[in-house]
């Protein structure tokens, strides 16, 4: 190993005449010695570079670009402790004023302090509110003197992962809905079967991961109440919102899918999708105190204080919040819905442009959410493109775009989806449509052809 030597080439030399960059990198122990920062720095920094670029992923949903202001505050508090709230009080009451904030676009009932918390994400906003709804079941139904030990949810085989991952975690059956080739959400008439007295809630998506559709929450909304009338059975819907939640309030405020439905007892939105932030914030707002058992929450005084706490993890960074408060303050309503409005118009614009594609069919347009997604058209007649490939294909040119089958009872269908963010410009819609339409001809061309591969060529023997 290479002792620092002040007065040698280590420091002197241009940082790649280093000898740390003659030398493999330390990669599964940790190296006796150290190096210099700035040689430490540049290792890392080049094999990130091997790294998608974040402004060509349209498969993520989560946010990749904010204004230098906001990464300065992301910096300054980069060392905070969001669970420090005696040490940075000012940190919590910024936390509960994005709280508060976020309850009240959601609409949570005006006479009450919206409840909730900040949460890493969206899976951890599900857990939280499905957590509270079981104990709330329980609750409800040991004071009954009925049995505990079989609940049950009903969600949709268009929900996330997220929702699996609770009810194996957390011991709650799934009742899960399968979709069908033409219908890739969940109504009311679906859900009815799959209700009793053990369901401690219902999930109601507002942007599936898979389509970008959402399902039909008035239809579930107004079943939960017919269902409270006439069985008694008081089961709560939960929104996940965590791609439509910073969407609808601004492109279209008059639609009810949020606390104005009666039956809606929670909702999750992520921060870090179309709130603006960058990754690692979520947020799960309940519609009133009553809904989070009061036995769920922490009370802890060995920081200094009284910390009530409902998260599943202790320690987390503060700049998600941080950074949620500057953009609320930053944009604003107006703000908002000039951003989303332009990220809807340019996924329309996508949309159309994809719409011409023969052989190509859209599942969706980017109506509802500045999401496009696209599967070969069956019935058409034109050419049958292998969507996984068109991908691999597009992504030699530096778009990621995913492809990929959805759920049962529709996983004979493959789609591709593209998340239109704040960051790709009508510019880089053109440029994409151009690249899909271009490797689309081309695959479709190497089918009718029977095109090979072209064959790699032997290397000489030397
Ligand atoms: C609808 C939906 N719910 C939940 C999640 C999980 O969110 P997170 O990645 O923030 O945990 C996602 C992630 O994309 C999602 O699309």
């Amino acid at each position: 190993m290479h002792k620092l030597n002040v007065d040698s080439d280590d420091v002197l030399a241009p940082t790649y005449a280093g000898r740390w960059f003659a030398h493999d990198v330390p990669k599964y122990r940790l190296p006796a010695e150290g190096m210099a920062a700035e040689a430490a720095y540049q290792l890392v920094h080049d094999e990130l570079n091997l790294d998608g670029n974040p402004t060509l992923n349209l498969a993520s949903f989560v946010t990749s670009w904010m204004e230098p202001q906001a990464n300065r505050l992301a910096e300054e508090t980069l060392p905070k402790n969001l669970i420090d709230q005696d040490e940075y009080p000012m940190m919590e009451v910024i936390h509960r004023r994005v709280v508060s904030m976020i309850g009240r676009l959601l609409h949570a009932p005006a006479a009450s302090q919206p409840t909730g918390t900040a949460t890493i994400g969206s899976s951890e906003a599900i857990m939280l509110a499905m957590l509270a709804h079981k104990r709330t079941w329980q609750l409800r139904r040991r004071a009954e003197g009925k049995p505990v030990d079989r609940p049950n949810m009903v969600v949709g085989a268009d929900a996330h992962t997220c929702w699996e991952k609770f009810a194996r975690y957390f011991e709650v059956e799934a009742r899960i809905v399968p979709l069908e080739e033409g219908r890739y959400t969940i109504g009311g008439a679906d859900v009815s079967p799959l209700l009793d007295e053990n369901t401690i809630g219902v999930a109601g998506l507002l942007g599936t991961t898979f389509t970008g559709q959402m399902d039909d929450l008035r239809s579930i909304d107004a079943l939960l109440t017919k269902v409270h009338d006439e069985r008694g059975w008081r089961i709560p819907m939960h929104i996940d919102a965590a791609s439509g939640g910073f969407i609808l309030p601004f492109s279209k405020p008059q639609e009810e899918w949020d606390f104005r439905l009666p039956s809606v007892h929670s909702i999750n939105v992520s921060n870090h999708k179309f709130g603006l932030v960058y990754p690692g914030m979520g947020t799960v707002v309940f519609r009133e105190a009553a809904d989070l058992p009061e036995e769920l929450i922490f009370h802890i005084n060995y920081l200094g204080g009284d910390m009530p706490n409902y998260t599943l993890n202790f320690s987390r960074p503060a700049y998600g919040v941080i950074l949620q408060y500057f953009s609320f303050l930053r944009l604003g309503h107006t703000g908002y819905r000039r951003v989303i409005n332009t990220a809807l118009e340019n996924a329309r614009a996508l949309a159309a442009r994809l719409a011409k594609i023969e052989g190509l069919e859209l599942i969706e347009d980017g109506s509802n959410f500045p999401i496009v997604v696209a599967r070969t058209a069956p019935d058409s007649g034109g050419p049958d493109v292998d969507l996984r490939v068109l991908s691999r294909r597009l992504r030699e040119r530096g778009w990621i775009v995913p492809a990929y089958t959805l759920p049962p009872n529709a996983e004979h269908i493959t789609v591709m989806r593209m998340v239109i963010k704040e960051n790709f410009s009508r510019d880089m819609v053109e440029l994409l449509s151009a690249d899909v339409h271009s490797a689309f001809q081309a695959l479709s061309r190497e089918k009718t052809e029977g095109v090979q591969p072209p064959r790699t060529r032997r290397r000489p023997h030397c």
